[in-house]
Parts: structure tokens; C-alpha cells; sequence
């Protein structure tokens, strides 16, 4: 795997490419099975495949969450080479960003829904990261997780906004054989946490097999109780919502998804469920 910690050296790299397909896979790093099965994913579609591992500053609300994201890079390289990933792009702060750098895109209320409220500024972050990411690695397709639902649709609204040249691919969520959806934060969980979290994947289920469309009201105010009564977790939303808008589903909506978010302990976890 060749390892690019330069925007110069991507840019020269590139220069060689034969309209080869380039697979573009962003990341945080921590890597685990989610994050693989997205290089496999892109694999199967892209001649060459690159993933980039960067903690953004910019899309941390809360320096403390920032300061505690794990960054093990020798166990990260290590699997990436195991699935023989071609390109490594990690870069450091200062080679993406210059000092007070402004950003702000109109990705309208996409920013304030769900996440957005619940993470000010969050979405401006990712995409003024995706953006500077796209610009220098200039994929032909992305492979984004659906576990991040929200930010799938907002890095659409960008791409569309901005005419970017990629293609975007949603691949589907990993989850542990117990139903916990994989995510770089779960190590931070404690045996009990671990535990309690798997209300979240049942409630979801739960919606999904009990969904009757006329009555998504009651559904949902059944499934914040089920939340709610999970000692150890702390709702913060449950929303079932149309897919394509975010705005709440009514019986007339085609494609439906549940989203949640919740504390576990001191860890904050996001899900989702494609219900209808
Ligand atoms: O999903 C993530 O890991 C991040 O939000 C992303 C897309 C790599 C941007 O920093």
C-alpha cells in the first residue's frame, strides 16, 4: 500500500493515472469490519482503491470528543494492508487546513434535523472536509456507511450543489452478531454500556416489524419508551422520517427510515433502520 501524508504527493501519483477508476473510501480511522467492508465494496467497483484516515477538527463540537477519538494508525495500516487497500492518504492538520479557515455551504435544513440539532456545526465540518478531500484525491465513486444516514444525504446536497464529478455509493450498516451497529466509538463502551446499547438495534427492529403506516405516531412514542425505560441509555432522538426529505414520515411516504441517537454511559451512538 503506498502511504501519502502530502497533498503534492496524491496530486503527483494521480498525474500517472490511466482513466483508471479511482474508489474513494474517507475515513477517521479506527478502523473496523464497517470500514472494510466499505474498501471491499470499493473494490469490486474501482480499479484502484484509496482511503483516507483523518480526524477533522472541524466537525468536533466538543474538543473532549475530539480529544478522545481513538487514532491507533499502526493497527489501522496493518488492516488496510490486510485487505490490500492501494492508496493511504493521512494527512495531518496543517496540511488540510490553513490558520482561521472559513467554510459554510447552504445545504439548508439538512443541517439542522436530527444530527444538526444535536451537533451544532457538525455538517458544516463534513463537508468543508469531504469537499477538501474530493479536491485532492478526486475520486471517481465514494463509499459512505449508511450508519451515517444523514451525512450520506448532506455530502449528496454537496456533490449536487457544487457539480463535483463523483459518484456516491451508500453501503449497508455492519453490525456485531448481537445487532450493535459497528462504529469506531463502541471501544470506548463498558461491559454494561455494550449491554444496554442493544435496545437500540432492537427498537429498530422492533419498528421495522411492527410498522403499519397509518399509525406512525404511536410507533414511534412506543419506541422512545422502550428507549427511555433502557437503564444506562439516554435518548436523545428517535425519529421515523421520510428518507429523502428527513421531515417526518406520514402514511403517504414511500421510503421510510427510523434514526436514533443515545448515550450509552459516557458514549454517544447513532443507528438506523431502512423500514420501508
Ligand atoms: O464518516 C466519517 O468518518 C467522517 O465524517 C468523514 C466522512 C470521514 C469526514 O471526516
Amino acid at each position: 500500500m503506498k502511504i501519502f501524508t502530502t497533498k503534492k504527493e496524491i496530486a503527483q501519483y494521480f498525474t500517472h493515472k490511466e482513466n483508471k477508476i479511482v474508489g474513494f473510501v474517507p475515513t477517521m480511522g479506527a478502523l473496523h469490519q464497517g470500514h472494510l467492508s466499505l474498501i471491499k465494496q470499493a473494490q469490486q467497483n474501482s480499479a484502484e482503491v484509496a482511503c483516507s484516515i483523518f480526524v477533522n477538527p472541524t466537525q468536533f463540537n466538543d474538543p473532549k470528543d475530539l480529544e478522545k477519538y481513538p487514532r491507533p494508525i499502526a493497527a489501522d495500516i496493518a488492516m488496510l494492508e490486510q485487505v490490500n487497500c492501494d492508496i493511504l492518504f493521512n494527512p495531518t492538520v496543517n496540511e488540510i487546513y490553513d490558520d482561521n479557515e472559513k467554510w459554510h455551504l447552504n445545504i439548508g435544513d439538512l443541517e439542522h434535523l436530527l444530527e444538526g440539532e444535536f451537533r451544532p456545526g457538525h455538517y458544516q465540518g463534513v463537508t468543508q472536509v469531504v469537499y477538501k478531500l474530493f479536491s485532492i484525491v478526486k475520486p471517481d465513486v465514494a463509499f459512505f456507511g449508511q450508519k451515517d444516514y444523514q451525512q450520506f444525504m448532506v455530502i449528496s446536497k454537496m456533490v449536487e450543489l457544487l457539480n463535483m464529478p463523483v459518484k456516491l455509493v451508500m453501503c449497508p450498516i455492519q453490525r456485531e452478531s448481537d445487532g450493535l451497529a459497528m462504529s469506531s466509538r463502541n471501544i470506548h463502551l463498558t461491559p454494561a454500556d455494550r449491554s444496554n446499547a442493544l435496545i437500540l438495534s432492537k427498537t429498530l427492529n422492533w419498528v421495522k416489524y411492527n410498522f403499519n403506516a397509518d399509525d406512525i405516531p404511536a410507533l414511534k412514542q412506543q419506541a422512545e419508551l422502550m428507549i427511555s425505560n433502557q437503564p444506562g441509555i439516554e435518548l436523545e432522538y428517535l425519529e421515523i422520517v421520510d428518507g429523502k426529505t428527513l421531515h417526518p414520515a406520514t402514511a403517504n411516504t414511500k421510503s421510510i427510515v427510523a434514526l436514533v441517537a443515545a448515550r450509552a454511559g459516557k458514549t454517544r451512538l447513532i443507528d438506523n433502520m431502512l423500514i420501508a
